[in-house]
């Protein structure tokens, strides 16, 4: 047999812990909340591919091994052949207007080039990477792109500046 106090006094721990838990989120928000705009944009550096994210140096490798291993089929100006879009302009830009540069260099890291895929090295992925955003118009830098795709997901490509 249950004994009504011992249920009754269960009921109102559950009670607290369940306060406890709804706090601990009021307060998270509070903390976001509070911190400065500033703040998180200094940390993240770099939001957009009109950040300067690549090197100039950087694209001209990504230039090389886009002769030796993708024009065969995205056509030497990047206009795509047949099946293989366009990696500039227009088509592209459509394609991944408000994707991040993880998704684009795990896009290449995954499936590229499509009669090898896998047969990239990180470094050479970023290259590419940095050559299709000189292609298509985004400023270089003093920096070189990151070759980790988690280094990536902070950066965004847009089509127009922000
Ligand atoms: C054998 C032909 C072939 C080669 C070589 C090739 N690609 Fe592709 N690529 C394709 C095809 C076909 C598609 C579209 C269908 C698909 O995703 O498989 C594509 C799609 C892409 C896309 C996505 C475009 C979009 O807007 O969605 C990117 C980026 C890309 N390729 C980059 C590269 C890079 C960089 C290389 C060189 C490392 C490369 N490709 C080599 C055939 C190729």
């Amino acid at each position: 047999m249950t004994d009504p106090a011992k249920a009754r006094s269960h009921g109102t721990r559950r009670a607290v812990i369940g306060l406890g838990g709804a706090l601990t989120v009021l307060l998270t928000v509070a903390q976001i909340a509070a911190t400065p705009a500033g703040t998180v944009r200094h940390a993240l550096a770099a939001t957009s591919v009109w950040d300067s994210v690549y090197s100039a140096a950087q694209a001209g490798r990504g230039d090389s091994t886009f002769r030796a291993v993708c024009s065969n089929c995205h056509g030497d100006s990047l206009a795509g052949i047949n099946d293989a879009p366009p990696l500039k302009g227009p088509f592209f830009m459509k394609n991944w207007d408000g994707n991040t540069l993880a998704k684009l260099f795990n896009r290449i890291n995954n499936d590229m080039p499509s009669d090898n895929p896998g047969s990239l090295t990180k470094p050479q992925v970023a290259e590419l990477a940095a050559f299709l955003l000189k292609a298509n118009g985004f400023p270089a830098g003093s920096k070189d792109l990151a070759s980790e795709p988690d280094s990536l997901v902070s950066i965004k490509i847009l089509s127009k500046p922000q």
